[in-house]
C-alpha cells in the first residue's frame, strides 16, 4: 500500500504537470509548522528559476488546479510560493480503514529483503553476564524483529566466546582442585560420568579465580595454555569437560536471555568455527594476502584512501596461536557455506569497530564474503551509571545481568503494589513486562552509538518519554476497549475535532517510520514515534467523551481509531521486544 505522503505528492505533481510544469516539483514533506498546514510542497520555489516565473503564481497556478480534489480541505499558494495542505478528513479517514483492514498496516515489505544473519548476544561461557553484554541482547534482538518485519529471512546467532583460554583456564583450575577426576587420566578409556562434577555457581567462582591465579602465578599460566591446547587438540578427557561446562552454561544463558524474551535461532560460538581457520589460512595464503610480520601472519588491509592508519588484521601471533579476528574470519566462511546469506550484521560494543573494520577488508579481499553480501558492524555506547562511567553496582562491581533485571522488577512491582490495580496474582507477571519496558525503552530510545546514563526513576516512571509511559496508553486504551459493549462495526471515520484528526495524522505516518528506523538500524526512532502517538491518543482521550457518545456511528468511529492506535503501539512496542500487560 503506498504511503499517504506519496500519494499527496502524487495528487500535486498531477497537478503541476496539468498547469504546465514538471510533475518532479510535486514532491511533498510534512509540515513543519503543524499550526498552518499538515504537508507542504515547496516546488515552486526551484520551478521558479527555471520557468521565469514569480514562484506565488506557479504555487497559485498548481493550488488552483487542486481546487475541489477531494483529497483536501485546504490547498493555499502562500508567499514567497510555498503550497500548504490540509488532508480531507473524510481521505485521511478512508486511509486509516485501508490500515485498519491491511495486513501490516499496508506497510511494503523491503524490495531488497534477503537472508540475513545477525550476530548478537555475544556472551562469554561460565563468565557471568554483564551488563555489557545487555544492549547487545536489547539493540539485536529489536533490529532482528525490524528486519524481519520487513521481510528478510533473518537468523540470530548468538555467537559465544567458548573457546581458547578462557576454557584452558578452568580446566586447569579443575584439576589443582580435583585432580583425581578421570577427566586428568591419561590412561582412563571408559565413559565419562554423564553429570558434571561441578554447577554453574562452582564454575561462576572458578573463572574468576583461575583468571587472577594466571596473572600472578606463571606456572599456573602454563599449565592453563597447555589445557587451551590440549583442548585444541581435541584431548578425551578435556573435550568431556568442555562439554560439561557448555551443558551447563548453555542452559543459564537460555534461562537469562528468556527472561529479557531475547532469543535465538543459532547457539554457535567461537568452538564451531574452529574447522574453519585452517580453510581459511589456506585462502589467505592462496591468495597472496598472508604475510609475515614479526614471527606473526598478517592480512594487509590498508588502503590508500584511508585517512586514519588501519593496521594489519592478525591471523596468527608468532607462537601460532590463533586470535579473535582469527576466528572471526573463519566464522564468515562457515556462514557464507551453511547459510548463503545477503547480509550479515554484528551488534557489539563500539570499542570492536577497528576489529570489524579489519575483519571485513581482510573477507572482502580474499573474497570469503563477495562484494554483493552486505557487511555491517553496528558499535554501540556504552551504559554509564550516574557519574557518567560504565554502570556499576552500588559496591563498584560488574553488575551481573541477573541481578540488574531483579533490582529493575522489585522497583516496579513496589509501585503497582502502591498503585493497587493490579491484583496478587498477576503482579509478578506485570511487573516483568513493565521492567522490560523500562530497561528496554530506556536503553533504545537513545540513538544506539551514544553512551546514555542507566536511571532506573526516570526509566520506571509512569509518565514522561519511558516504556512504561507507552504501556499505560496501551492498558488504557484496552480498558476504554473492554467497556464498550460490542467491537463488531468498527470503523475509522472523518475526525470530528482536531485532536482525532491530529492522532490519525500520526498513526498514518506508521511506514514512514518503521521503514527509516530499518533502513538506519534506528529503534530509537520508533521510540520517538510511539511516544509521538501516546501523547496524541492521550490528548484526544482528555478532550473525547468516547465511551458516553450517545451517536453510535461516531462512537464506533472513536473507538475505531483507538483500537487501531492500540494495534500500531503494540506492533511498535513487540519491534522494540517488549509486552504490555492488561492492567497496570
Ligand atoms: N564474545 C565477544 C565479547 O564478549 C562478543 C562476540 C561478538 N561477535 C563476534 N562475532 N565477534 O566481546
Amino acid at each position: 500500500m503506498l504511503k499517504l505522503i506519496d500519494l499527496i505528492s502524487r495528487e500535486v505533481s498531477g497537478a503541476f504537470s496539468a498547469a504546465g510544469y514538471d510533475e518532479a516539483y510535486g514532491k511533498v514533506t510534512v509540515s513543519n509548522r503543524p499550526d498552518l498546514c499538515e504537508y507542504q510542497c515547496n516546488g515552486a520555489l526551484p520551478a521558479a528559476k527555471v520557468y521565469h516565473k514569480p514562484p506565488m503564481a506557479i504555487a497559485e497556478d498548481v493550488a488552483a488546479q487542486l481546487a475541489g480534489n477531494a483529497n483536501f480541505e485546504r490547498v493555499e499558494a502562500c508567499r514567497p510560493g510555498f503550497i500548504n495542505l490540509r488532508l480531507s478528513p473524510a481521505s485521511l479517514a478512508d486511509y486509516l480503514e485501508k490500515m485498519r483492514t491491511s495486513e501490516r498496516f499496508g506497510v511494503e515489505p523491503d524490495p531488497a529483503a534477503c537472508r540475513m544473519i545477525i550476530d548478537y548476544g555475544g556472551p562469554n561461557v561460565a563468565k557471568p553476564l554483564h551488563v555489557g553484554h545487555l544492549r547487545s541482547a536489547i539493540i539485536g534482538e529489536s533490529l532482528k524483529r525490524i528486519f524481519r518485519f520487513f521481510g528478510n529471512d533473518v537468523v540470530g546467532d548468538i555467537h559465544m566466546g567458548d573457546w581458547g583460554l578462557q576454557m584452558g583456564l578452568i580446566i586447569a583450575e579443575l584439576r589443582e582442585r580435583h585432580p583425581e577426576l578421570p577427566y586428568f587420566d591419561e590412561a582412563f578409556a571408559g565413559e565419562y560420568p554423564a553429570e558434571a562434577p561441578f554447577t554453574i555457581a562452582d564454575l561462576e567462582e572458578i573463572y574468576p579465580a583461575a583468571s587472577a591465579k594466571s596473572k600472578a602465578d606463571e606456572a599456573f599460566a602454563a599449565k592453563a595454555h597447555d589445557m587451551t591446547r590440549r583442548l585444541q587438540e581435541g584431548d578425551r578427557g578435556c573435550r568431556a569437560l568442555w562439554e560439561h561446562i557448555m551443558r551447563l552454561s548453555v542452559a543459564d544463558l537460555k534461562k537469562n536471555y528468556s527472561r529479557l524474551d531475547v532469543d535465538f535461532e543459532l547457539w554457535l560460538g567461537e568452538s564451531d568455527a574452529q574447522p574453519y581457520i585452517e580453510p581459511m589460512l589456506g585462502i589467505m595464503q592462496d591468495k597472496g594476502l598472508a604475510q609475515r610480520s614479526d614471527g606473526a601472519l598478517v592480512v594487509d588491509v590498508s588502503e590508500p584512501e584511508d585517512t586514519k592508519q588501519i593496521p594489519p588484521c592478525i591471523l596468527l601471533k608468532s607462537d601460532g596461536a590463533t586470535l579473535y579476528a582469527t576466528t572471526d574470519l573463519a566464522t564468515l566462511l562457515q556462514r557464507m557455506g551453511d547459510y548463503q546469506p545477503g547480509r550479515i550484521y554484528y551488534v557489539t560494543d563500539k570499542r570492536q569497530n577497528l576489529h570489524f573494520e579489519q575483519v571485513f577488508r581482510a573477507a572482502r579481499k580474499a573474497g570469503i564474503v563477495p562484494p554483493e553480501v552486505r557487511l555491517d558492524h553496528l558499535g554501540f555506547g556504552t551504559m554509564n551509571g550516574p557519574d557518567g562511567k560504565p554502570f556499576k553496582t552500588r559496591e563498584g562491581g560488574v553488575m551481573r545481568l541477573e541481578r540488574l533485571i531483579a533490582e529493575i522488577t522489585e522497583f516496579v512491582e513496589k509501585k503497582i503494589e502502591d498503585n493497587q490495580v493490579v491484583g496478587d496474582a498477576e503482579r509478578p507477571e506485570t511487573a516483568r513486562k513493565i521492567a522490560m519496558a523500562a530497561l528496554k525503552y530506556g536503553d533504545l530510545s537513545n540513538q544506539p552509538t551514544k553512551d546514555y546514563v542507566f536511571d532506573l526513576d526516570r526509566f520506571a516512571a509512569f509518565e514522561g518519554n519511558t516504556g512504561p509511559y507507552i504501556l499505560y496508553t496501551i492498558v488504557r486504551i484496552k480498558s476504554i476497549l473492554s467497556r464498550a459493549e460490542s467491537a463488531d462495526a468498527l470503523c475509522v471515520r472523518a475526525a470530528l475535532s482536531p485532536e482525532e484528526k491530529a492522532m490519525q495524522l500520526v498513526i498514518s505516518r506508521l511506514a514512514d517510520n518503521l521503514e527509516l528506523a530499518c533502513r538506519d538500524s534506528a529503534p530509537n526512532l520508533i521510540c520517538a514515534y510511539i511516544y509521538e502517538l501516546a501523547g496524541a491518543v492521550n490528548k484526544f482521550y482528555h478532550e473525547t467523551r468516547i465511551l458516553t457518545e450517545p451517536d453510535p456511528e461516531k462512537k464506533a468511529g472513536f473507538l475505531a481509531g483507538i483500537a487501531l492506535a492500540k494495534s500500531v503501539l503494540e506492533t511498535c512496542i513487540d519491534l522494540l521486544g517488549f509486552e504490555a500487560p492488561d492492567k497496570m
